[in-house]
C-alpha cells in the first residue's frame, strides 16, 4: 500500500491535475468480459446485486490506495449505474474523484455469461445523443471528460463533422472534456487523424486513451507527440488483459513470462506491478489505468507506484514487445467468461 499521496499529472490542456493511476470499471461493470482468469476471481455469482457489491469493493481498495480517477463506459453493463451508487454514498469520493466514461458501444449481453455479442458499435450522431442522455441520467453531474469509444480510421467518427459539433458544444455547453479512446493495430494512424480534427479552428480532443503496455508499445511514439501538443495521454490495458499478470499459459508466452517474473523479482515486485511500472516510466504518460477485479488486485496493482525503474528493465523492454498484428490477434482470441 502507497504511504505517501499517489502523485498527480496535469492531464494536458485541460489543465486538471489528476491522479496518475486511475480504475476502470470494464471488468466489474458486467457478468462477462476477455480478461484472463475472471472464473478464478469473480466465481460463478453474477448477478447485478453481486457485480454491483464487487464494483463497490473494487472501488473502495482504488480510493484507499489514494485512487481519484474513475474510467467508466456504457457499454461497461451496469458500470455507471454502480459508479452512481457508490458516488450517492460517498460525498467525499463524489467531491474528490475525477470521473470519466465513454460513447459509442453499446451493452447487449443481456446479462448473460453466455451472451453470443456482449457489445455493438456505433458513432453516429444519435448514438452519441441517446448515449450522452444515459450518462447523464446516471453520472452526468460528475462526468468531467466524455470519450469516444475505440475510435477506428473505419467507424468514420473522424470525418463525422455532425459528431464533432455535438461534441465541441457539449464542452461549451456542459463544460465537459472530450476525448477519444483507440483499439487495434492501427491505433497511431488513428491518433494522428484525430489530432488534425477541429471545430472552428479549436482541436477537438483533449484526452486519449489508447492500449500501451510491454507487448504492445507501438503507439508509444504517436502518444509523446499527442502529448507534446497538451492532449492528456491515458493509458489503458496496461496488463494486457490479465497476460502481464502471467496469466497466459500459451506456451509462445513462456520466454516472455520468464523474463517479466525474472526481472519483477530482481527488483522486488510482482509481475502486474512490474507492467504497470512501465507505464507509469513513460514520460508522455498522464494517467494508468487498472482493470482490476478484486480489492486485492487493486493493491496488488497500486504497488507499482513503488518500483524504482532502471535501466536494465528498460533494456528488457525490447525484448518483450510482440508484433502488433500478432499482440492484437491474440486479443481476439480472448474468450468472454
Ligand atoms: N477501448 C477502450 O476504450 C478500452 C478497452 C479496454 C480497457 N479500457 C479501460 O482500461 C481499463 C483497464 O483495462 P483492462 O481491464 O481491459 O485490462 P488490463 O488492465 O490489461 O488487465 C486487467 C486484468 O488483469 C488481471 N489482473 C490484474 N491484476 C492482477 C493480479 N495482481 N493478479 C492476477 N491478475 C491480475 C485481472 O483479470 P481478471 O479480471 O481475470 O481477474 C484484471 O481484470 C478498463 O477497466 C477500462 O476502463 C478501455
Amino acid at each position: 500500500m502507497p504511504n505517501a499521496p499517489i502523485p498527480r499529472a496535469t492531464l494536458g490542456r485541460t489543465g486538471e491535475r489528476v491522479t496518475r493511476l486511475g480504475i476502470g470499471l470494464a471488468a466489474v461493470g458486467r457478468p462477462a468480459y476477455i480478461n484472463l482468469g475472471r472464473g478464478d476471481d469473480l466465481g460463478v455469482e453474477r448477478d447485478r446485486a453481486a457485480m454491483e457489491a464487487r464494483a463497490h469493493a473494487v472501488l473502495d481498495a482504488a480510493w484507499d490506495a489514494g485512487i481519484r480517477y474513475v474510467d467508466a463506459a456504457r457499454s461497461y453493463g451496469d458500470a455507471e449505474a454502480f459508479l452512481g451508487s457508490w458516488l450517492r454514498t460517498r460525498p467525499t469520493a463524489a467531491v474528490e474523484s475525477f470521473v470519466a466514461s465513454k460513447w459509442g458501444y453499446e451493452y447487449v449481453g443481456g446479462w448473460r455469461l453466455d451472451a453470443a455479442i456482449h457489445e455493438t458499435k456505433d458513432h453516429g450522431v444519435e448514438t452519441f445523443r441517446r448515449q450522452w442522455e444515459e450518462t447523464r441520467g446516471l453520472i452526468g453531474d460528475h462526468v468531467e471528460l466524455y470519450q469516444i469509444h475505440s475510435a477506428t480510421l473505419e467507424s468514420g467518427v473522424l470525418e463525422d463533422s455532425d459528431v464533432h459539433e455535438e461534441l465541441a458544444q457539449l464542452r461549451v455547453d456542459a463544460h465537459k472534456r472530450i476525448g477519444l479512446s483507440l483499439s487495434g493495430p492501427r491505433q497511431a494512424e488513428t491518433l494522428r487523424r484525430a489530432l488534425a480534427v477541429r471545430v472552428r479552428g479549436t482541436p477537438l480532443f483533449d484526452t486519449v486513451q489508447a492500449t500501451w503496455n510491454v507487448l504492445e508499445p507501438s503507439v508509444g511514439r504517436a502518444l509523446a507527440e499527442a502529448h507534446a501538443t497538451g492532449v492528456g495521454v491515458i493509458v489503458k490495458e496496461a496488463l494486457a488483459n490479465g497476460r502481464l499478470a502471467l496469466r497466459d499459459d500459451d506456451p509462445a508466452f513462456a520466454g516472455r513470462a520468464a523474463l517479466i517474473a525474472a526481472e519483477a523479482a530482481r527488483l522486488g515486485t510482482t509481475p502486474d506491478a512490474f507492467a504497470l511500472a512501465a507505464a507509469l516510466s513513460r514520460p508522455w504518460v498522464d494517467v494508468v489505468l487498472l482493470g482490476a477485479a478484486t480489492p486485492a488486485q487493486v493493491r496488488s496493482n497500486a504497488a507499482a507506484l513503488e518500483v524504482a525503474w532502471d535501466g536494465a528493465a528498460e533494456g528488457a523492454l525490447a525484448r518483450l514487445a510482440e508484433e502488433p498484428e500478432a499482440y492484437w490477434a491474440r486479443r481476439s482470441r480472448l474468450s468472454w467468461s
